[in-house]
């Protein structure tokens, strides 16, 4: 499929559980790929250390290593997303991310060769890494052992904390990075932008770096809200926000 698309100079897009992704409302120019069969989806363990293919999903995967009496992965614990989308984005939470946890990532470059990527290969940074020039196939997270009772304990703690602060509506989650030592969330409510609706979007009333679909919302009524933050945020604090989520034009 990829040397098929060079040829035709089609671009492509590679999808995890598409948990962060805003795909514009008609057609998108370009062959997406979403690795979906058990291959991709495989989940192995060693000793202190998971091996998964790049669309099992991290709550799954927060589970599994649980039930192995392997730590490290509760963090995860509620991100909708696969590991593959994780390692691309270095998904992170409560001040860790995935990237910390990486041994070795297998991928395929777009000559369509496979390689393993060690420790000096990979560039991880906040909500960023190198590997978006890859499809990512599979890779080996370090863990370590520890008690299932104390990791349950843990990923019920970090559940519990998301319910708390953070809007389970559906979304995409943060839709803005966070500026160095601020909170897009924290600027974008002291805009007063809240509650403010676009078509079927609106900005969450819980987390104003959330916006949430009402039912029927089109892409161009998210991007419509994330303009208003982004300008409201401008003018107020001379901040530019950067968007966190990937938008498919
Ligand atoms: N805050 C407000 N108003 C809001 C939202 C937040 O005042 O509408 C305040 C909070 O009260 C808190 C501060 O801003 O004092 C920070 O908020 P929070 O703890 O919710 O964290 P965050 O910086 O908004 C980040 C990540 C989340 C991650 C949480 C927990 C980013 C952009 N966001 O949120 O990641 O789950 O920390 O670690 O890095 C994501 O990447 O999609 C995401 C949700």
């Amino acid at each position: 499929m990829l040397s098929q698309a060079k040829r035709s100079r089609i671009s492509i897009l590679v999808m995890g559980a598409g948990s962060n992704i805003l795909a514009k409302d008609d057609c998108i120019d370009a062959l997406v790929l979403r690795m979906r069969s058990g291959e991709f989806a495989k989940v192995k363990f060693g000793k202190e250390r998971v091996y998964a293919g790049s669309a099992a999903l991290l709550n799954r995967l927060a589970r599994l290593s649980c039930a192995q009496g392997l730590g490290g992965l509760e963090f995860l614990a509620g991100i909708p997303g696969t590991l593959g989308g994780a390692l691309v984005s270095n998904a992170g939470a409560w001040g860790r991310c995935i990237g910390d946890l990486v041994k070795d990532i297998r991928v395929m470059d777009s000559s369509g060769k496979i390689k393993t990527l060690t420790a000096s290969d990979l560039k991880f940074g906040y909500r960023r890494s190198n590997l978006s020039k890859y499809i990512v196939l599979s890779a080996t997270l370090k863990l370590s052992a520890a008690d299932p009772k104390e990791i349950e304990r843990n990923i019920a703690g970090y559940l519990k904390e998301r319910c708390a602060s953070q809007d389970l509506s559906p979304s995409a989650g943060c839709v803005f990075k966070n500026p160095a030592g601020r909170s897009a969330g924290a600027l974008i409510d002291e805009c007063g932008l809240k509650g403010k609706k676009s078509g079927g979007a609106r900005i969450s009333e819980k987390h104003a770096n959330f916006i949430v679909n009402t039912g029927n919302a089109s892409a161009r009524d998210v991007i419509n809200l994330m303009s208003k933050a982004f300008e409201a945020v401008k003018r107020k604090f001379r901040i530019n926000l950067e968007p966190e989520i990937k938008i498919w034009q």
